[in-house]
């Protein structure tokens, strides 16, 4: 049987990294059919010319069609890649700044301005899970889309729809703790743990042997370059004061105000730093889409962006039982979050899909921390089904960076109302 593989959100700036994580496994995936969806016709277009040439070029045995109806691109499908950001740059531009108007860090997918993405993202993956009950009962959705814990947590407790969560943070937060640590990345396994951009870990193997990790983070020596979503000086502080390995969103715990006051002291949102530069990005995608061996930008993206969905793709499909940190339910993995909770383990990846490995308890350091983020993203994933401002405020109480109730309310009426459109769970007749 021919492999279909649905990628909901073709036209994103991360196609091209998507396309090269296909071609990595070209060999596996040989005469897959590839149906690229977007409601940016134009970008679809894009990329979906972009990807036939790429492929060409390789003698990658794929073939591709281009949708802007949903219905037709997941008929039959057997995997739904899900990337697309609903509401776009500019929606994510305000879920940036309206929290960090009330002193709190504004950011896409930790804090108030992941609810408000949560609030956007869960109706579309809603959508895919109920027309995937008609065209397509046993695919699985393979989900970047964020934020994907809460986006996961949604489709499994309200749809029958299979859903796995990726993001790939783990992957250079591996990198980054081998070069503090000192250790050689090829043949580390580290066992992050924890709810999505907010892991940690205790416990480090190196080509299969235990690692002791205390006397390496005591030695270690805060240094390296920030980029936006990573700080390895801020990490290396924090790692050595909790004795754990932690994921680069940790600062926004961390260093809060710290972050805040930086963030205010920038003035402009990632989001509109991106904005400023993606219509040259895509003009140069544009250009090399045409071209008989292009070469696409690779400034969104990047390489274990596509090859980890790619990967996870090929895990289910050939049966492989592949070790992968993803976002799945809990089932015990860690004792100290409930059952159902969705959490971000190391599990092994086949084709019955994940199945999360025993961790035991979460260091008592964070483990506060983590239960009450979990708390927070339950609530949220309650609130974007429901579109109920009592459960959207509590959702907003429950999480850490939320100083009270009167910001609580004041991010939550100012979210609601510049989102209005993007909501329609919240403005719908009761
Ligand atoms: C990291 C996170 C993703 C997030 C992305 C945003 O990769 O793990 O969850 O979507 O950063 O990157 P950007 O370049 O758009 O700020
Ligand atoms: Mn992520």
């Amino acid at each position: 049987m021919t492999t279909r593989i649905a990628v909901i959100g073709a036209g994103s700036g991360y196609m091209p990294g998507v396309i090269r994580g296909l071609l990595h496994r070209a060999g596996d995936l040989a005469g897959t059919e590839l149906r690229f969806h977007d409601v940016d016709a134009e970008h679809l277009d894009v990329m979906t010319r972009l990807a036939r040439n790429m492929f060409a070029a390789r003698g990658a045995d794929f073939t591709v069609s281009a949708h802007t109806d949903l219905r037709a691109a997941l008929d039959g499908a057997q995997f739904v890649f899900t990337t697309f950001r609903p509401g776009g740059l500019r929606a994510r531009h305000l879920d940036e700044s309206i929290p960090l108007k009330h002193g709190v860090v504004g950011q896409e997918t930790v804090g108030p301005g992941g609810f408000f993405m949560a609030c956007r993202s869960v109706p579309v993956l809603l959508e895919i899970a109920d027309v995937l009950a008609d065209v397509a009962p046993d695919a699985w959705i393979v989900n970047y889309t964020n934020p994907t814990n809460v986006v996961t947590d949604a489709v499994e407790r309200h749809t029958d729809a299979k859903i796995i969560g990726l993001c790939d943070q783990w992957v250079g937060d591996t990198e980054t703790w081998a070069d503090l640590l000192g250790l050689p990345a090829d043949g580390l396994e580290i066992d992050w743990i924890g709810t999505n951009h907010g892991t940690w870990a205790e416990r480090v193997r190196l080509n299969g042997e235990p690692v002791d990790i205390a006397p390496l983070l005591a030695a270690v020596e805060p240094r390296g370059d920030a980029t936006p979503h990573r700080d390895p000086v801020r990490m290396a502080e924090l790692g050595k004061a909790l004795g754990l390995l932690v994921n680069s969103y940790s600062k926004y715990y961390f260093f809060h105000d710290e972050v805040v006051a930086e963030l205010r002291e920038k003035g402009t949102t990632r989001a509109e730093d991106i904005m400023a530069m993606l219509p040259r990005y895509y003009a140069q995608v544009a250009a090399e889409a045409d071209k008989p061996d292009p070469d696409p930008s690779r400034e969104r993206g990047g390489g274990e962006h596509g090859e980890f969905a790619v990967d996870v793709i090929c895990a289910i499909a050939r049966d492989e039982q592949r070790r992968f940190i993803v976002n799945t339910r809990n089932r015990g993995a860690i004792a100290s979050l409930e059952p159902d909770a969705i959490v971000e383990v190391p599990a092994l990846v086949g084709r019955q899909g994940p199945v999360p490995l025993v961790m035991g308890e979460l260091p008592r350091q964070v483990r506060g921390l983590t239960q009450a983020v979990h708390e927070y993203e339950r609530l949220a994933a309650d609130a974007a089904v429901t579109g109920d401002r009592r459960t959207a405020l509590r959702a907003l109480l429950a999480h850490p960076f939320v100083p009270g109730l009167r910001v609580a309310e004041q991010i939550l009426d100012e979210g609601l109302a510049a989102h209005r459109a993007d909501l329609p769970q919240f403005t719908k007749e009761r």
